[in-house]
């Protein structure tokens, strides 16, 4: 049974460049478990050799083992430490900012960005990177539809300002749009950006083993500028930071030293 489980991490790894070993093993195995007894496959085994030549599936697979949920102004609390503490502190040191970010889902968390950024400076001289493993999802992101539920959280003037309401959803504007680059990312295998004033990676980690963490930390670091900062999940605060070059600048905000 375990055999026929790491048989299939390492073929999903060389098929996909995608390492489940970096994931916390009882929860993915779960999930994984579900979705094949879920299609009817005895064991890990079939359940690959089925997916190698049936997409469907395999877009499945891809889709279950990424958790993409998320929504605006998630943990508002924090995002108004973020807008009022840490940005006009950034903007002290600088007039434009390199903001990342990482593991961005259908993309609520930098338009979310954007539209903090914006109260701070024009909207033109914003410019966020957003990336994630989930092609599937970045498309999503990029056309910007969204439900009323994951909306719940936007101060009304926003929310006035940048979506226009149809049917069943809300239209995020082309203006915000204008301000996000999309791209595909996998946070435990693909280079890092440079000189990022800051990054922004939330709900992610918490997947991640504690190995795969200590080996991130060092990463964002590296990725920030001296006196960049990184915001991480509400329940993601880092341990002993200071072993990775950060310092605890508010709960939740860690600046590079
Ligand atoms: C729960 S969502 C978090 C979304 C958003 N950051 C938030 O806090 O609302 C987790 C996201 O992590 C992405 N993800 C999972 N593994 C990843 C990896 N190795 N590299 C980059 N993104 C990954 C998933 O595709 C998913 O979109």
């Amino acid at each position: 049974m375990a055999d026929d489980y790491n048989w299939f991490i390492e073929q999903v790894k060389e098929r996909t460049g995608i390492d489940l070993n970096l994931y916390k093993e009882t929860q993915m195995k779960r999930r994984l478990i579900a979705l094949r007894e879920k299609r009817n496959y005895q064991d890990f085994r079939s359940y690959f050799t089925a997916m190698t030549s049936d997409d469907t599936l395999q877009n499945e697979f891809l889709e279950r083992m990424t958790i993409n949920v998320s929504e605006f102004f998630r943990n508002r609390k924090r995002w108004d430490v973020l807008d009022e503490t840490i940005i006009p502190q950034l903007l002290k040191e600088k007039k434009r900012l390199k903001v990342w970010s990482a593991a961005c889902s259908t993309g609520e968390e930098p338009y979310t960005l954007a539209m903090i950024l914006q109260k701070h400076l024009p909207l033109k001289d914003v410019s966020i990177l957003a990336t994630d493993i989930d092609r599937a999802i970045l498309q999503q992101a990029k056309v910007g539809y969204y439900t009323e539920r994951s909306l719940k959280e936007i101060p009304v003037e926003l929310k006035e300002r940048f979506f226009t309401k149809d049917r069943a959803g809300y239209y995020v504007s082309n203006e915000l749009k204008q301000a996000v680059t999309f791209k595909q990312h996998n946070l435990l295998a693909d280079r890092f950006e440079r000189d990022c004033d800051l990054i922004v990676c939330r709900n992610v980690l918490i997947y991640f083993t504690e190995e795969a963490k200590r080996e991130l930390y060092h990463k964002f670091s590296e990725a920030l500028r001296p006196g960049g900062v990184l915001f991480v999940g509400s329940t993601e605060q880092i341990f002993e930071a200071s072993k990775y070059g950060l310092e605890t600048n508010e709960t939740f905000f860690y600046r590079k030293v």
